[in-house]
């Protein structure tokens, strides 16, 4: 039952009720969800009788019977499906509830509605408890169908919509199917940094953290306010130091009382103070400090250059290497100036890191990895993959069926290049000119899994060249242990690789690629300590979500995009 202040009913009547056929008030707030009453298989039906409080917010409503009822479509965000409200004239002033947007809390009895109508159960309402108004000809986001990019010119309102709402129960679906899926496999989940002082990706892509800038324009203020001494306040003030020096010379030289000559050093000493004071504040200069022609990073907060990490690999990897299997899950954030549909500078990643493992177990657990989430959302989330498949991609469930069930195409770097190749002597034109050595572009990528094998490919041995010194060289001496997941509509969603275990050939990569040894060395401990062979991936997260749904665009994916000129809110 949804009141709280109802007496429980007696136990006997307790017993004689079907116990699945009551619907329970939410733990933490006075109301029902409405995803508990028009979630059901039944659609409710089964609930008729009941008395609930439902709240939520009006998607559509309307005024019928010349005035005497309104009908709202009410919607808490707990579910696709909206609750079919009937309010009568006298509870409430109806014109004040039917605005799109409007929030209502009512009280009332849920019915059967009369045969013919699409829902299964209606509230019929008894007490209107609260009103939000909206006024509509205010309110941004109206009931005219929206495109995706106005919404992200509103981002603060945009998960009012049933699209952004639906992505919202998706990406909580797979964040949860995500640790379900390592724990289940005996992960554990560990915390990297998200301020770092290591470029994992060596790619020069990082967002830089520095106080130096906000302590430089609070100094530049505080020195308008209160300017340095000048020249000649500084001679004053050694002019101060040298006559009091004199006098307490004079007084010693006069055997003057003890009182006196301690009264006077005081004086010496009070003039001394201000002397170096005026000294300390003659040296603040605005600006960013510089030393030897450079930014003196030893000032900056950190006392070295911080950056927002592009990946927590490096750091989880010493977790893996310690505690064998380990994931990371969070934020990572790159300053890539690409304005495509598929990047983002701030967007979330999944790095699994196993210990004990190679280049085939990595893509064993990346596989098994896109296959429990597809099969999460096939069972959690069918109603809201419904509506990306009427609403957005046709082939949304078959291709999360498709890809749950079918094993994935696996070919080397090698391989797939003579597969373009092929390709563009069948008359394929590509923008990017296909030779071994390229690193692939997305158009490569996603000739290979949705034309040729219209599954999802796994790449691997790509040429040491294009991919990051961490990764295991091969025996050829010109490849590394290194994968990539490609999928439909999506073209690269996982990037992994076995890393090179061994200490002599990893110090080498980072010399061969240009990489400083120092900042690297707690990296290298790893390996000359208990090294052990292991291997990882990152899955882009919001890339797992536009291959779900069909959504074109990664900025919509996510609650606050940020790319290159917005980072709104
Ligand atoms: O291939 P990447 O760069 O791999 C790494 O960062 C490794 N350190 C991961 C690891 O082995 N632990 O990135 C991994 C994935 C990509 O496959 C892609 O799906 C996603 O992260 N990604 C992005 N997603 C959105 N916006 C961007 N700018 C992205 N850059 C990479
Ligand atoms: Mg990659």
């Amino acid at each position: 039952m949804a009141e709280t202040d109802q007496a429980p009913p007696p136990s006997d009547q307790l017993a004689a009720m079907n116990l699945t056929d009551t619907v329970e008030k939410h733990a933490f707030s006075d109301r029902v969800l409405i995803r508990s009453i028009v979630g059901r298989p039944d659609g409710g039906a089964g609930l008729a009788g009941q008395r609930v409080r439902a709240g939520g917010w009006v998607k559509t409503g309307r005024e019928q019977g010349k005035g005497t009822f309104a009908f709202l479509e009410l919607n808490d965000g707990s579910c696709p499906a909206n609750l079919q409200v009937i309010v009568d004239t006298g509870l409430a002033v109806l014109s004040k509830l039917v605005a799109t947007g409007t929030c209502v809390v009512v009280d009332g009895i849920l019915k059967v509605p009369p045969e013919g109508t699409r829902q299964k159960i209606e509230l019929r309402v008894e007490k209107v408890v609260s009103v939000g108004e909206v006024d509509p000809a205010k309110y941004p986001i109206p009931k005219t169908k929206l495109t995706l990019e106005f919404l992200r010119d509103h981002l603060h309102l945009r998960a009012r919509t049933n699209t952004i709402a639906a992505i919202a129960r998706i990406r909580n679906a797979l964040a949860f199917a995500t640790h379900s899926f390592f724990q289940e496999h005996n992960f554990l989940y560990v915390h990297t940094p998200i301020l770092t002082t290591s470029d994992c990706e060596g790619a020069g892509e990082m967002f830089q953290v520095t106080t130096l800038i906000s302590e430089s324009e609070k100094l530049e203020k505080e020195l308008i306010k209160n300017p340095p001494p000048s020249e000649v306040d500084m001679e004053a003030a050694r002019q101060v130091v040298s006559e009091r020096g004199e006098a307490v010379k004079q007084l010693k030289a006069a055997k003057a009382s003890k009182s006196e000559i301690t009264a006077s050093v005081a004086e010496l000493n009070k003039a001394k103070e201000n002397l170096s004071k005026l000294e300390e504040r003659s040296k603040l200069k605005p600006g960013i400090p510089k030393k030897d022609g450079k930014i003196d990073y030893t000032q900056d907060f950190f006392a070295r250059q911080a950056f927002l990490t592009v990946s927590g690999q490096l750091q989880v990897e010493t977790y893996a290497c310690a505690v064998s299997n380990v994931y990371t899950f969070g934020p990572t954030f790159r300053a890539e100036h690409s304005h495509t549909s598929r990047h983002l500078a701030e967007f979330w990643m999944v790095e699994p890191e196993i210990a004990f493992a190679d280049l085939q177990d990595d893509m064993n657990c990346a596989e098994a990895y896109v296959k429990y989430m597809c099969n999460w959302l096939l069972d959690k989330c069918l109603d809201d993959m419904q509506f990306m498949a009427k609403s957005y991609d046709k082939g949304c469930i078959d291709r999360l069926r498709m890809v749950a069930s079918i094993p994935f195409v696996r070919i080397s770097y090698t391989e797939a290049v003579e597969l373009l190749e092929e390709a563009v002597k069948g008359g394929k034109k590509f923008e990017n000119e296909v030779k071994w050595g390229i690193d692939l572009a997305s158009e490569h990528e996603r000739y290979l899994t949705e034309v040729k094998f219209q599954k999802p490919v796994i790449v691997y041995n790509y040429p040491k060249g294009i991919k990051a010194f961490y990764m295991r060289l091969n025996d050829d001496l010109k490849t590394v242990a290194a994968m990539d997941v490609l999928v439909p509509k999506v073209g690269e969603l996982i990037g992994g690789s076995q890393r090179e275990e061994r200490y002599e050939v990893i110090r080498e990569r980072i010399l061969e690629v240009g990489l400083p040894l120092e900042p690297y060395e707690w990296y290298l401990d790893l390996r000359r300590y208990g090294t052990v062979k292991h291997c990882g991936f990152g899955l882009g997260f919001e890339r797992m979500i536009l291959f779900a749904t069909g959504i074109e665009n990664i900025r919509d994916v996510i609650p606050f995009p940020r790319y290159p000129g917005r980072a709104d809110l």
